[in-house]
């Protein structure tokens, strides 16, 4: 009988809470400390000291070391891994999928663990590129949900570098495996963000096959080496009791450094220092991505903590966007658009060099019970508003923002070269998008607008980009000091009677700004959706101008700006194309959009979530994807936009997940044994992967050492069906098996769509 020894049981038990078993660190001991059998590790100071086998891949390999370590554990967490260990599979494993096309019972599908449902997409096919619970050999480290943002660059020539990241919630929900940064120093919970590396030529004949991802992926794990805080400091442990006086990661704390999260107390991660609170979308920006010089200077993926649960009657900083530098792997916390929290952050072509422009989109201060505590201290603070009345909670009294900033300054406005300096990303100027409304909009703001039932697709607003009266100078304070509120007050500058069009006026919350996208075009435009179902499009076609002459000010006073809608809160179930597909459980189809408060359904979209254009030669499609709680599967569509008056089809994609679903009910996961209850699913996150992969000849047209700006040129040349997607999708009902004993959080699957439209 072999005997397991002391070393492998403390590599077990240390295995960062059984998640990330971290074991290829370089092998300093002879011999192997994880195997001691089976690998022999060669004696520093050789060159290359090989790696040791990740324990899970050993425990896959030995039945008896997992059989006696099982035994070595008593009860609890701890035993949940080894239980595990025979149904872990690495990374592209999987080729099930999670969406489905109708609802089994329609369509005869298999009902079955594990397994595939309708697969005969209406509108392209998809295929899973990564399912949540996977892990890669190697490294032993699991990959874990939910997908949310997303992006992907080159690595190199052969590599397709794809990063995305979990939409996780840590303490206040399910605790995933810590990841380390600073050499140890520090560890978070909740979110990861996560990368593939994928072989190119593989990844470019994909959807030709119907085989696993598994042979294309060559490396995969956590994409964070090092963090820094608001205040530039490295993140380091968190104080056992009071507060944490340096490297506290402040979306966590006040700004004394006092850890505040939790639903009705604070409640610190358990096996790690700070929680990295739900990262919703991301953007990820090429260097130079809207023209020879326009752009940041360094590639960098833009992620954001969107909303947190503070109890109330305490001090609170707010939530702040982080830039990842891809190339050294550290992660800056970013203070220059507010803490407000954020849902996406996206770059804008600015048409300077010398100028960044992002357009930042999300709640502006959803933070739980402390919501009322911050609104009384910024009473406090600063007395009644200029038009004399209190302020109010500032979540979603927010506008359509952009955010230009000025390279090569710090939050002092100093010239300074370190990376948020350089990117614009420390000197900046946000703005809201105002109008005059009594003479624009008949007296209405944005929910309001969009509910006119005479509204027509192309219906204008003409107003202007205006700066609130705060600007990001790099001191921590709480949040009732922040920028947030600024959007209650007059545009700064602006003509009398205009005021920020804010979802509902300036005295109430309303409707959620969900994803926003670049115009893909390269115009000095976004596109933004909100969760009461509309989508329209900014366009502020003289900033580059503007920019390129600004004298004496380091920021314009204002950007003359339109907005045009694309699709109001109105009836779009004519406008749906299911391609046959979509039919529900109950009979009915996804032209109606069924959750709890509507019976057979709605004819409205319901909380559009996701949304990102492509740029192809027969113009700027849309991926739309809905977060609204329908009974029979969350869905997911494919548009052309326009703003020419006719109104759009919406191609019905996929749906996935429901209280009603039958395969939801049946208990259905993948990986199988995953389902925990029938409930939601999510579609989230889009990026186009076209233009990495688009030939000239026989040769990939795109180089890692290109800029930017090439594969935004890559992606306009490839037609809409010829284009290869990465979608996200968030499956909240798999929670289970291999997902809970590995704590990858909740399950859910990157998927590859390649559109087929007719209507192209
Ligand atoms: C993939 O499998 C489906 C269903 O079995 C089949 O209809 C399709 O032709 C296959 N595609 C390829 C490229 O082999
Ligand atoms: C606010 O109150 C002050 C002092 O009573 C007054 O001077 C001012 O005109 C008021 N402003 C508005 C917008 O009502
Ligand atoms: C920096 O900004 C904060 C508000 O965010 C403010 O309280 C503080 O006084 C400012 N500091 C300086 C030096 O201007």
């Amino acid at each position: 009988m072999r005997s397991v020894g002391l070393a492998l049981l403390l590599a077990a038990v240390s295995a960062n809470a059984f998640g990330a078993f971290h074991p290829s660190a370089p092998c300093h001991e002879h011999p192997c400390p994880i195997c001691p059998t089976c690998h022999v590790c060669p004696k520093p100071p050789e060159p290359e000291p090989m790696t040791c086998p990740a324990l899970i891949d050993h425990l896959q390999a030995d039945d008896a070391d997992a059989a006696l370590l099982k035994m070595a554990y008593s009860a609890g967490d701890a035993t949940a891994f080894l239980t595990y260990i025979k149904d872990a599979k690495p990374v592209g494993y999987h080729t099930d999928l999670i969406p489905e096309a109708s609802d089994a019972v329609q369509t005869n599908a298999p009902v079955m663990d594990g397994k595939s449902g309708d697969v005969d997409f209406p509108h392209g096919n998809l295929k899973p590129l990564v399912t949540v619970g996977e892990y890669f050999p190697g490294n032993g480290e699991f990959h874990v949900g939910v997908p949310d943002g997303m992006g992907a660059y080159l690595h190199d020539d052969a590599t397709v570098r794809y990063v995305v990241q979990s939409e996780s919630y840590g303490p206040l929900l399910y605790e995933s495996f810590p990841w380390a940064v600073n050499d140890g120093a520090a560890s978070f919970t909740g979110s990861h963000i996560q990368y593939v590396d994928i072989d190119r030529e593989m990844l470019s004949t994909f959807m030709e096959h119907n085989r696993s991802a598994a042979p294309m992926i060559k490396h995969a794990g956590n994409l964070v080496s090092k963090a820094y805080n608001l205040k530039g400091e490295p993140v380091g442990p968190r104080a056992t009791s009071g507060p944490t006086m340096t490297g506290a990661h402040l979306s966590n704390t006040d700004a004394a450094g006092n850890f505040v999260v939790g639903n009705s107390a604070p409640t610190p991660p358990t096996y790690a220092d700070w929680l990295m609170q739900s990262l919703c979308s991301a953007h990820l920006e090429v260097k130079h991505q809207w023209g020879p010089t326009y752009g940041v200077e360094d590639s960098l993926y833009l992620t954001n903590e969107e909303w947190n649960s503070v109890p109330a009657g305490v001090d609170y900083v707010g939530l702040s966007a982080h830039a990842l530098n891809l190339a050294t792997k550290e992660l800056w916390a970013v203070g220059a658009f507010g803490l407000g929290g954020y849902e996406k952050i996206v770059e804008i072509n600015s048409g300077s060099s010398t100028y960044v422009v992002f357009s930042p989109s999300g709640y502006n201060g959803d933070f739980g019970n402390v919501e009322s505590t911050l609104t009384a201290k910024r009473n406090a603070a600063y007395g009644p508003r200029s038009d004399n009345t209190s302020w109010v909670g500032s979540s979603n009294v927010v506008p359509a923002r952009i955010y230009i900033g000025k390279k090569g300054f710090n939050a002092h406005g100093e010239a300074a070269t370190d990376f948020l300096s350089r990117n614009g990303l420390a000197y900046g100027q946000n703005y809201g998008f105002a109008t005059n409304v009594a003479s624009t909009t008949g007296g209405l703001y944005r929910d309001a607008w969009h509910k006119d039932a005479t509204r027509m697709n192309g219906d204008t607003v003409t107003g202007g980009f205006f700066p609130i009266e705060w600007r990001w100078n790099g001191t921590v304070t709480n949040f009732e000091h922040d920028g947030a509120w600024g959007f209650q007050e007059m545009p700064v500058g602006a003509p009398s009677g205009t005021t920020f069009w804010t979802p509902s006026g300036p005295n109430s919350a309303g409707s959620k700004s969900e994803h926003n996208t670049p115009d893909p075009t390269g115009a000095h435009a976004f596109y933004q959706g909100s969760t009461a179902g509309y989508v329209g499009h900014y366009s502020f076609p003289t900033i580059g101008t503007l920019l390129q002459s600004l004298t004496g000010d380091d920021f314009p006073a204002s950007v003359p700006a339109d907005y045009k809608m694309l699709v109001g809160e109105l009836d779009v179930s004519g406008q749906i194309v299911l391609g046959g597909k979509g039919i529900r459980a109950d009979s009915n189809d996804q032209t109606l959009m069924a959750d709890s408060t509507n019976g057979n359904g709605k004819v409205t979209f319901e909380d559009i979530d996701g949304i990102e254009a492509l740029s192809s030669p027969t113009g700027t499609h849309l991926i739309i994807q809905e977060d609204g709680g329908n009974h029979f599967g969350e869905r997911m569509f494919i548009t052309k936009a326009r703003t020419d008056g006719t109104p759009m089809s919406f191609n019905f994609i996929a749906q996935s997940g429901g209280k009603r679903n039958t395969r939801m009910l049946a208990g259905v996961g993948i990986p199988a044994g995953t389902a925990s209850d029938a409930n939601s699913h999510e579609f989230s996150g889009i990026f186009d992967l076209s233009g990495l992969l688009f030939k000239s000849g026989t040769s990939f047209y795109v180089s890692a050492s290109d800029t930017g700006y090439k594969k935004r040129l890559a992606d306009a040349l490839v037609p809409i069906n010829d284009k290869l997607i990465a979608i996200g999708l968030q499956a909240h009902s798999m929670s289970n098996g291999v997902i809970a004993g590995f704590r990858c959080d909740r399950g859910g699957q990157v998927l590859i769509y390649k559109p087929h439209l007719t209507m192209a």
